[in-house]
């Protein structure tokens, strides 16, 4: 979904408060494409001149905040609802470029006043382009003297979360691969391993993800060679994870769709090394042996320690992701039945992930944009289509950790997917040679940005690569 088709229907089922926050937004949009009397553009500015008074009436203001990656109204925060997730990540992101934490809006403006809300507008778009957005910001609104809006900075503190969610996030990442690990070990030696400890990692994972899901996905871009399978495991996780609540799962949901993540190769510790790990292509007979991971992922899980009702629900995923969508794949079976919905999303999220990933064996990992590309080509034979479009509108066309190549002869590491509506311009960091011969962290640049005097894109992009081969590792920029 697009900026352009966010509806402006009042009559919708959306609460007052989320259609308050729509309007805004659409005027903010609106008025980088249309003329001031556009109706389009007027009716939005009479909805949020009538949502504030119907909402902010009693309370005397109504702020809009941006918390640790998450949107708030007043104090109580806005859930992400199929209708809204595009809507608040672009605002969150619009907030951010700004360096804004919030914006508080007073009621005593009327239906009279509707230029002031269209200057108001121009100004906010218009501070993207300054050199300190915020201070900018602040002056101009002063000048024009609106009493009716303040501006929210945000402060220092808010930086130090910052850093200590990233660690936080690390560390419960450390935990989940620990715990694959182990799990897998343990199963290999024959001892005896509890399903309590993984079950609790996904619950951290949940509850990570909902705090801060741009954090959260970011995770799953550490790539490293030495321990493929767990990372794998992980990776598939939480991408799926990811594409869980993007389509609304419950949060029971969300843990069991990452335990099934993080058990689906569970198998491949019964897969003869020097297979596993081959360079090339497989023989027919090292195939047929690599393709008997799937059913021992399952008869692995059963051997876990826990209820049977619990351990039920993990092993029809597992057993169905070499499966594709129109059932061809591994292990061929005799149903017609289609694939579950969680069976259907690890495929993707295993697919992608293991295309992406570089390994010891393979040199030939492909840049995240190239990977959609080619899965996209297989939509609705291989993956269930509308669930790969969920997940390309949610990572992007250049997903966070896309290391790209410029027409400026620069390097930049995607930060935020794009939020222009091809989603083919997002936000980069750009990257600098440092002392030994590496790269280090430049400065942020989105590639949405025009040069005034030509009116041309500052920096396009070439092309992507593939970070491994100029060593460099997309998380560390990222987290
Ligand atoms: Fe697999
Ligand atoms: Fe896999």
């Amino acid at each position: 979904m697009t900026d352009e088709n966010i509806s402006l229907n009042t009559d919708d089922q959306l609460p007052s408060r989320e259609q308050f926050v729509r309007a805004f937004y659409k005027i903010l949009q609106s008025l980088r494409i249309h003329r001031e009397n556009n109706q389009l553009l007027t009716e939005s500015v009479h909805d949020f001149i009538r949502l504030l008074h119907r909402i902010g009436d009693e309370q005397g203001s109504l702020t809009v905040r941006f918390i640790r990656g998450r949107l708030y109204l007043q104090e109580e925060r806005l859930l992400y609802r199929r209708e809204t997730v595009n809507l608040f990540d672009n605002l969150m992101s619009y907030f951010e470029k700004r360096g804004l934490q919030g914006i508080r809006f007073y009621p005593h403006i009327e239906n009279k006043d509707m230029t002031e809300v269209l200057v108001l507008a121009a100004i906010l778009n218009q501070a993207e382009q300054k050199k300190e957005p915020l201070a900018w910001l602040s002056h101009e609104i002063q000048e024009e003297g609106f009493s009716w809006v303040e501006i929210i900075k945000s402060d220092a503190k808010s930086f130090e979360s910052r850093r200590h969610k990233s660690e936080k996030a690390l560390k419960t990442y450390a935990y989940a691969l620990e715990s694959v690990q182990e799990i897998t070990q343990k199963l290999s030696a024959g001892s005896r391993v509890g399903i309590g400890r993984t079950l609790r990692i996904t619950q951290n994972m949940v509850d990570l993800m909902m705090e801060d899901e741009p954090l959260f996905l970011a995770l799953s871009t550490i790539r490293m060679y030495d321990d493929y399978t767990y990372r794998h495991s992980l990776n598939v996780a939480i991408l799926s994870m990811c594409i869980g609540k993007y389509i609304g799962l419950s949060r029971r949901s969300l843990e069991q769709l990452g335990l099934c993540g993080l058990l689906h190769d569970l198998g491949k510790i019964m897969v003869p090394k020097h297979i596993l790990s081959k360079p090339g292509k497989l023989t027919q007979e090292e195939f047929e042996e690599m393709k008997k991971h799937v059913l021992n992922s399952v008869r692995q899980i059963v051997k876990i320690h826990g209820s049977s009702e619990r351990k039920a629900k993990l092993l029809l995923p597992p057993f169905e992701h070499h499966l594709r969508y129109d059932l061809s794949g591994y292990p061929q079976t005799h149903r017609h039945e289609p694939l579950t919905l969680f069976g259907r999303i690890i495929a993707i999220a295993d697919v992608y992930d293991a295309t992406t990933s570089p390994r010891v064996y393979r040199r030939n990992a492909m840049p995240p944009d190239q990977a959609l590309g080619m899965m996209s080509a297989h939509a609705g034979t291989h993956f269930d289509p509308i669930l790969l479009k969920v997940f390309i509108n949610m990572v992007g066309v250049y997903p966070i950790g896309t290391l790209l190549e410029l027409d400026s002869k620069e390097l930049a590491i995607v930060v935020r997917a794009a939020d222009n509506p091809d989603k083919t311009r997002p936000t980069v960091m750009l990257l600098s040679s440092d002392e030994n011969g590496g790269f280090k962290k430049g400065k942020i640049a989105d590639l949405n940005e025009k040069d005034p005097r030509t009116g041309d894109h500052k920096r396009n992009i070439v092309r992507s690569l593939v970070p491994s081969d100029y060593a460099i590792q997309p998380a560390a920029f990222l987290l």
